[in-house]
């Protein structure tokens, strides 16, 4: 699909003006799906979801269906859930385990590595044969793990997953790598659809702590452990009656290629209001361990916000991991997952578990507050005036750094538009660019800019 499109006039994140038909214009819609989920390295799953052969999962990449299987060699492979006879899903449970997927329309037959093995009445229906080796499963191009995270990425010219995560690997590590163990999914994965873009959501899990303090000071306030409270209010010791953004000593924002994190220097390895006491004293028992593995900062890293663009996010210590899978310029639907260390005990599990539920399930009370914001921004861009008036993103604008103290990438104050901007840019960068080098070359320029004195 070419495009005639100015996404430079729309995003203009030098300057932080960004035009919200970038949310709603069906036409960029659809350039999304070719050149932002066609191209760039989008999260399956976990590992531990399909740990034996033969164990596979349903998902997403951008609007495709696609099925990731174990392989009897306990490799990963991951196909295009799309029957190569007429356009079926061969595979409809979210998960389990097979030794093929039979297409339900007229029963075609794949076995686990994607070949076509059986199709009914195949030497009468087709006299002069049928090469079934033509015919199996369109395989996804790459598929890549990173700590028992699986990615795929259509696209041969896209950069490897370690360069495309670039600095975000070392963010991402403070959930990934606490513990000699890793980490595991537990329990299923909540799913539900939110009438806005999927923009709105990406780019508050990368970039906005901003509204945190406004939308959800309700929650913040019933929440927070009075000075008054029993003895046995189930909250960590180390939490307090006020939010962590009041109580903690500074913060930091990192932006850049498009991802995008946050979180607060913390002095006590328990400062989220909103999880379960036994979860904050796992992460007082295991903090050690932590501190000896990633350091300091991040071990102590418990209220952070993060996206890996596009479309994975992430909270530590609140345990939730979700994918924001695009249904159209006009609703996302939210895949909800909670990982926790593989080596914690089954209760603290269990104490995760409902932490993340609570807070961010489907009708957890931090997701409703910002899910209605989405909702209601959205409804207000049908307005041709509203969608085609530029918005304010020039929070922090000028103060982007690199560190030195080891906190690697492009940072800001927490409070700031860097990670926004950098998401938009990278997002536009993707549209304007015919392959990868563009997209590189426009992105590197884009952080000389930003960097500029
Ligand atoms: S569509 Fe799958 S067998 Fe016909
Ligand atoms: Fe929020």
């Amino acid at each position: 699909m070419s495009t005639t499109i100015d996404f430079n006039a729309l995003v203009d994140a030098k300057n932080g003006r960004v035009t919200p038909v970038i949310y709603t214009d069906p036409a960029i819609y659809e350039l999304e799906l070719e050149r932002v989920f066609g191209r760039c390295w989008l999260f399956l799953c976990h590992e531990s979801q399909i740990p034996k052969a033969g164990d596979f999962f349903n998902t997403f990449m951008g609007e495709d269906p696609v099925v990731i299987v174990r392989q009897k060699d306990g490799t990963i492979k991951a196909f295009l859930n799309q029957c190569r006879h007429r356009s079926m899903r061969v595979s409809y449970a979210d998960s389990g385990n097979t030794r093929a997927f039979t297409c339900p329309y007229h029963g075609w037959s794949y076995g686990t590595d994607g070949a076509l093995i059986e199709v009914p009445l195949e030497t009468r229906a087709y006299p002069h044969g049928l090469c079934k080796e033509k015919w199996g499963l369109q395989e996804v191009t790459r598929v890549a793990s990173y700590k028992g995270l699986i990615f795929g990425n259509w696209d041969e010219g896209a950069p490897d997953l370690a360069t495309y995560m670039g600095d975000m690997a070392w963010y991402l590590d403070g959930v990934l790598d606490r513990r000699e163990g890793g980490t595991e999914i537990i329990g299923g994965v909540q799913k539900w659809e939110i009438e806005c873009n999927w923009k709105f959501a990406a780019e508050q899990f990368a970039s906005d702590q901003y509204h945190a303090l406004f939308s959800h000071a309700s929650a913040v306030q019933v929440l927070g452990a009075k000075p008054d409270d029993d003895a046995d209010k189930k909250l960590g010791a180390g939490q307090t009656a006020r939010p962590v953004w009041e109580t903690a000593k500074d913060a930091i924002q990192y932006g850049e290629d498009g991802h995008g994190s946050g979180f607060f220097f913390t002095e006590q390895p328990d400062a989220n209001v909103w999880v379960d006491g036994e979860v904050s004293q796992y992460f007082r028992d295991t903090y050690q361990e932590a501190e000896d593995r990633l350091g300091e900062v991040r071990a102590l890293r418990l209220a952070g916000h993060n996206t890996l663009f596009p479309t994975m996010s992430w909270l530590n210590g609140t345990a939730t991991l979700r994918v924001w899978h695009p249904k159209g310029a006009n609703k996302v639907e939210v895949w909800a997952f909670c990982i926790a260390d593989k080596d914690a005990p089954q209760d603290v599990k269990d104490a995760f578990e409902r932490s993340a539920t609570r807070a961010f399930g489907p009708a957890g009370f931090l997701e409703q507050d910002d899910s209605e914001n989405w909702v209601e921004i959205q409804k207000i861009l049908r307005g041709h005036r509203a969608r085609n008036t530029p918005l304010c993103m020039e929070m922090g604008i000028g103060n982007e750094k690199r560190r030195e103290d080891g906190i690697p990438g492009i940072t800001n104050y927490i409070f700031s538009e860097t990670a926004a901007r950098g998401l938009y840019r990278r997002w536009a960068d993707l549209l304007m660019s015919d392959n990868w080098d563009e997209v590189i070359e426009r992105t590197e320029a884009f952080k000389a800019e930003v960097l500029q004195p």
